[in-house]
């Protein structure tokens, strides 16, 4: 007897298997020919297997026929050829094993479709749905490609830590790790809160990145990534944003800003097609009950090059767009998600990526342009822009010279003691380098085209919000 998947067993190489499955049920129909149809559901794909649960079965009266939708059961039985509609094979049950039942009127997955707003409530059970079961396959697929990819291109995995003590992106919206007792903390003599008396001897806080400790590991092994929860105390309710969310960080020892626009496209061509070769019949389902988009979108990304655009033509092109835009352009000015979905939605229709974006709105570790037109000083940033997301990739090139990084630290306003190490990889052996972080949910909601951030990670952290 083989322990199956409902996804194996839907295949029609098990005909004439004796197999033993379980799962939850979705529905019971019951025959009036005195034997029920079950459709059962293990996670394993968005289709369910048919179970036919005959009368004779002893249990079948005072169990079988109570079971209803988010029951737990066991079956064996015989795998048949099902002469039903879109189905393969089904299984004729010698035994149902009943786990546990789910009374009807309570269980909240009833047949009606929900709302996603409805179903972050119930973030315990919103798993056991067509989409959030979908999402979790194709956010699995998408993280598995992301390691291979990484790994077969010869990048060591690096792992980053999680508590730090600096400020990648210097925006200062980090979430404090302390042990002292916020009623009482000890105070200094000027009587500001004594860190030293805290638990690491200094302010701590979750990292926002991990790409400067990524910096240290490139520039001594070459080419590094990084793959983990990054935190940012930022209070943006948008469908694009999280407090909590997932970061892939390559970052490369002699690469310079078109290599690393390279390997960017390089890496999202093969996610998209590992997601469309491996994620067929998921990928079907967001095409046709989440977004018609989803497909054709994909395609753009595998089919064509990604349109390279430096900041200062995207701001030209916005302006003589006869476009009326809610924030005004111009250049300077950072862009906002409105500027970037024209971009990349309505006038390229494709993805693209913006690169030499002004120093004053990127942070201090970009290598400043030396050929920059007077008072228009730039930095080598590029981020990838995508139709539906919009920023899906950050990243630049960093700056490797010592004299240039001080300065740019001082005129944001940085203490530079905070970061003697960063500046000490440019004291001894600097060597061009460059990466990028690409947002993990960002990728999976422009995979799937799920319109809301907070729909494609399992429990989503955002302002006011850390149940479960
Ligand atoms: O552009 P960001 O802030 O870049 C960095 O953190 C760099 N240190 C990365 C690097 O060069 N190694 O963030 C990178 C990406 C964004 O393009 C976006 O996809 C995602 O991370 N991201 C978020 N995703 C969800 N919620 C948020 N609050 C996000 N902030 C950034
Ligand atoms: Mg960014």
């Amino acid at each position: 007897m083989d322990r199956l998947s409902v996804n194996d067993a839907r295949k029609p190489d098990t005909i004439g298997k004796q197999v033993r499955l379980s799962g939850w049920i979705r529905t019971r129909r019951d025959s009036k020919g005195g034997f029920s149809f079950l459709e059962l559901n293990d996670g394993s794909s968005l289709g369910n297997i048919q179970v036919i649960a005959d009368g004779s079965l002893a249990n079948y009266e005072n169990e079988i026929k109570h079971l209803s939708a988010g029951s737990s059961v066991t079956v064996e039985g015989e795998v048949k050829a099902s002469g039903g509609q879109g189905q393969a094979t089904e299984i004729h049950a010698a035994s149902v094993v009943v786990h546990g039942l789910a009374d009807p009127e309570k269980y909240p997955l009833q047949k009606k479709r929900h709302t996603m707003e409805k179903l972050r409530e119930w973030a315990h059970l919103r798993p056991r749905t067509n989409t959030f079961g979908a999402v979790m396959r194709v956010r699995n697929r998408i993280c598995r490609s992301i390691h291979e990819f990484f790994q077969g291109e010869g990048f060591l995995w690096i792992h980053t830590p999680i508590i730090t003590a600096s400020d990648c992106e210097g925006a200062g919206e980090m979430f404090r790790v302390s042990t002292l007792d916020p009623d009482k903390p000890p105070r200094t003599p000027a009587g500001g809160v004594d860190h030293a008396k805290d638990f690491f001897g200094r302010a701590a806080y979750l990292t926002v990145s991990g790409q400067l400790e990524g910096e240290i590991y490139a520039t001594a092994l070459g080419k590094i990534y990084t793959f983990g929860p990054t935190f940012r105390a930022e209070n943006s309710n948008t469908s694009r944003h999280l407090a909590e969310f997932w970061m892939v960080e390559p970052e490369v020892a002699f690469y310079e800003l078109t290599d690393n626009m390279d390997l960017a496209e390089r890496f999202l061509k093969r996610i998209v097609s590992d997601v469309l070769a491996d994620c067929g019949e998921d990928m079907e389902f967001f095409q046709e009950r989440i977004d018609n988009t989803t497909l054709a979108r994909l395609e753009k990304v595998t089919a064509g090059e990604f349109h390279r655009v430096t900041y200062t033509e995207a701001i030209e092109l916005l302006t003589t767009s006869g476009q009326k835009f809610e924030f005004p352009v111009q250049w300077g000015s950072d862009l906002q998600a409105e500027h970037e979905r024209w971009l990349t939605e309505q006038h390229f229709g494709a993805p693209v990526i913006l690169y030499n974006y002004p120093a004053a709105i990127k942070p201090f570790y970009m290598k400043v342009n030396d050929d920059c037109e007077p008072g228009r000083q730039t930095v080598r940033a590029m981020d990838v822009l995508t139709p539906g997301v919009g920023e899906i990739i950050g990243g630049s090139q960093r700056e490797d010279r010592l004299d240039v990084l001080e300065a740019r630290m001082r005129d944001q306003d940085l203490n530079l003691d905070d970061y003697w190490w960063y500046r000490e990889l440019r004291e001894f052996g600097t060597v061009p380098h460059a990466g990028f972080g690409l947002g993990l949910e960002r990728m999976v909601q422009f995979v799937t085209g799920m319109a809301n951030i907070r729909d494609v990670i399992p429990f989503p952290r955002t302002p006011g919000n850390a149940e479960f």
